[in-house]
């Protein structure tokens, strides 16, 4: 035998020397819930995530930082919701209040705003609703896609003025992000960049978060403003490419795991940064797993990062953060 792939394996150092694809916590964003109460409420669908105070939220930025994770998410759950979603876009919001906090007390933390209404509405969707003629049940209603944009815009160039520095908005609306690249220029946040979830897919793995954020649409769907599963690659590349044009600094893939071909397209398409978010349903799947003995939590928690790493994520939205960074840390 000529060529035996097994050399390059036999030792450690090799197996390092070789290695093409990198995972720390430097690639990792922490997500954290804030809520408008003093306690912290744990996630039952989520082990191990928790909704924080704003005070909370602080502190989770905080062990972020200590853990190597650069920057943070933050989701907003009001306590007033209505049809509009006017908390999404008040001066003081729990994110706006999040936001500002973590500015004042760990300024060297990154803060990401997502930006979205679904968490802010009473029927949970993530803009105005509107009727769609000639539909019947869960068909009958769907977001009203102009005048969310307004509300989008808002909500953007408010989180801004609380410190946030990047835009994250997850509505799949169109016309998103060049309606909030032009209110933050206005208003003055030309620096700030906007990371588009480009390419969000209608998920069932979405369940857990909207436990969690209490986000779960109360009429109808989403499949009318979020991707069809069964889209395909071209489907892909149009959202991909019509955020670019509209000035998206980054792009998003959502889900991860079930869409890592969809990850590895836009990594080959274009040449902005790509954004895989690890969702709440995948990170559910990991717990149960591993909570019942099936799976060996650390092992494959760092496998499945180490995927979307090597599909073309630069960075990644991910509940296991701050364990993640924590195993690659004792592995050094
Ligand atoms: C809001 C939003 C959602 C997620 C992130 N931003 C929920 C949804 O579309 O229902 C999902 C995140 C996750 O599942 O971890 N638009
Ligand atoms: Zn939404």
């Amino acid at each position: 035998m000529q060529v035996r792939p097994r050399r390059l394996r036999r030792t450690p150092a090799l197996r390092a020397m070789t290695r093409e694809v990198h995972l720390s916590p430097e690639h990792f964003i922490h997500p954290i819930f804030v809520h408008e109460r003093e306690d912290e409420h744990p996630v039952s669908t989520m082990p191990g995530v928790s909704r924080h105070s704003v005070q909370g939220a602080v502190e989770q930025a905080r062990l972020a930082l200590s853990l190597g994770i650069p920057s943070v998410i933050l989701f907003g759950i009001p306590d007033h919701k209505d049809a509009l979603g006017t908390q999404a876009y008040a001066e003081e919001g729990v994110v706006q209040q999040a936001a500002r906090a973590i500015k004042a007390q760990v300024p060297q933390v990154t803060v990401i705003a997502d930006t979205c209404l679904c968490e802010y509405t009473d029927h949970g969707h993530c803009g105005p609703l509107c009727e769609v003629p000639g539909q019947t049940g869960a068909d009958a209603w769907t977001v009203d896609n102009d005048p969310s944009l307004e509300l989008l815009a808002r909500t953007a160039v408010s989180q801004a003025q609380a410190g946030a520095d990047v835009i994250a908005p997850s509505a799949m609306m169109d016309g998103m992000v060049a309606a909030i690249r032009s209110a933050l220029d206005a208003a003055g946040f030309t620096h700030i960049p906007v990371m588009s979830y480009a390419v969000k897919y209608a998920s069932a793995y979405y369940g857990p978060f909207r436990d969690a954020a209490g986000s779960a649409p109360s009429l109808g769907h989403r499949g009318t403003y979020q991707m069809d599963p069964a889209g395909g690659h071209r489907e892909a590349l149009r959202e991909a490419r019509l955020d670019v044009e509209q000035g998206a600094d980054t792009l998003m893939v959502k889900p991860a795991l079930a869409y890592l071909d969809v990850l590895k397209l836009l990594r080959d398409e274009f040449d902005l940064p790509v954004v895989a978010y690890n969702v709440s349903g995948e990170y559910a799947l990991v717990k149960a797993a591993a909570q019942l003995g099936f799976m060996d939590e650390r092992r494959t928690v760092l496998e499945t990062l180490t995927s979307m790493r090597r599909a073309g994520a630069d960075a990644i939205i991910t509940y296991h953060a701050m364990d993640a960074s924590r195993w690659l840390r004792e592995a050094q």
